[in-house]
Order: C-alpha cells, then structure tokens, then sequence
C-alpha cells in the first residue's frame, strides 16, 4: 500500500486545517505530494422564475481569491517540508466535485475533516465527507474535528 498522491479538500475550516496536518505528515513519512483543493458553488442568485450566474468579472475574482486563499494554505504544507503540494479549484457541488477530481487524477487517499464550516456536531459526518467516503474510489481518512469545534 502506498500513498504518493493525497487529496486534501478544503473549505477552510478549522476541521479541514487539522486535516491538512494529518495530510502533511503522512506526505512527509509516504514522501506524497499534495493538492489542496477547493469546490465553490457558481455564484449567483435565484429568482422566482430562475437562476441568474453571475457574469465571468465576478467568476473570476471568486477563483482569483480562491486561488489566494488555497496559496496561504499550501504555504503551511511548504513550511512542513512536503515536497509538492499544489492547489486545484473546482466549480459546483462539493462532494461531487471532489469525487470526480479525486479519480481523474488518481489520487490514492483523500484526507478531509470529520465537520466543515457549519460544524454541527449533532451529525456524525458533515454531509460533504459522509458522501465522498460512500463514493469516493480511493480511501478516505476523516480527521475529527477538535471537541470545541463539535460542541459548537
Ligand atoms: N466546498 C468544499 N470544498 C472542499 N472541501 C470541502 C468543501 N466543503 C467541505 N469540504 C471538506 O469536507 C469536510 C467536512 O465538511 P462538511 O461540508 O461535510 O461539513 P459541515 O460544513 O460541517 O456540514 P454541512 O456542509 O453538511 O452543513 C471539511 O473539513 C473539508 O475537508
Ligand atoms: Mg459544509
């Protein structure tokens, strides 16, 4: 068994934080790399009779900050010596998105948090990490999140 490519999705909340840790440390011990990777839902606005996306000025500072957001993320895998971590984006449903990226680009274990920003503790699973552990290809290590997150 060997883990060379880790996916580490992240919406960055404090449980996918801990779960870029366990990401790092198990990069460095399998000499892995990483990609961080975000979903984020195509912005725009629903209306009574639709929805309306936003136009591609507004898509394109959501990718931009994205993009920045991830950077600073992968600069703390950086600062824990893994040797490669990259970061990805990806426009849609986040469990599905994050699914799809994982087997398109082979990746051999996806690390993510037990909770995400909602963090709500009364669900075992957040819904996004319940439904990539049923469909996801690879294995999947769910970090829990930190008991002050969970009592929340
Ligand atoms: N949009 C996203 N892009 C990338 N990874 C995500 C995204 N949303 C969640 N994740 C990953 O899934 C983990 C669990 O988040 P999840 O969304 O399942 O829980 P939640 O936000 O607490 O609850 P819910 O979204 O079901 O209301 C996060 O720690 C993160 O690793
Ligand atoms: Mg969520």
């Amino acid at each position: 068994m060997e883990f060379k490519h880790i996916l580490v999705p992240v919406d960055f909340s404090d449980p996918s934080k801990q779960a870029l840790e366990w990401a790092c440390e198990l990069a460095r011990r399998y000499g892995a790399d990483l990609t961080l990777l975000n979903v984020y839902p195509v912005p725009g606005y629903v209306l009574p009779d639709g929805f309306v996306t936003a136009g591609p000025e507004i898509l394109g500072e959501v990718e931009a900050k994205t993009r920045e957001s991830l950077q600073e993320w992968a600069a703390i895998a950086a600062s824990q010596d893994v040797t490669q971590t990259t970061i990805a984006t990806a426009l849609g449903q986040s469990s599905s998105e994050i699914v799809r990226w994982a087997a398109e680009h082979k990746a051999d274990l996806i690390v993510m948090g037990s909770h995400g920003r909602a963090g709500l503790a009364l669900m075992l699973l957040g819904s996004t990490t319940d439904k990539v552990v049923r469909q996801a290809h690879c294995p999947v290590l769910v970090v829990p999140a930190a008991p002050h997150v969970a009592t929340k």
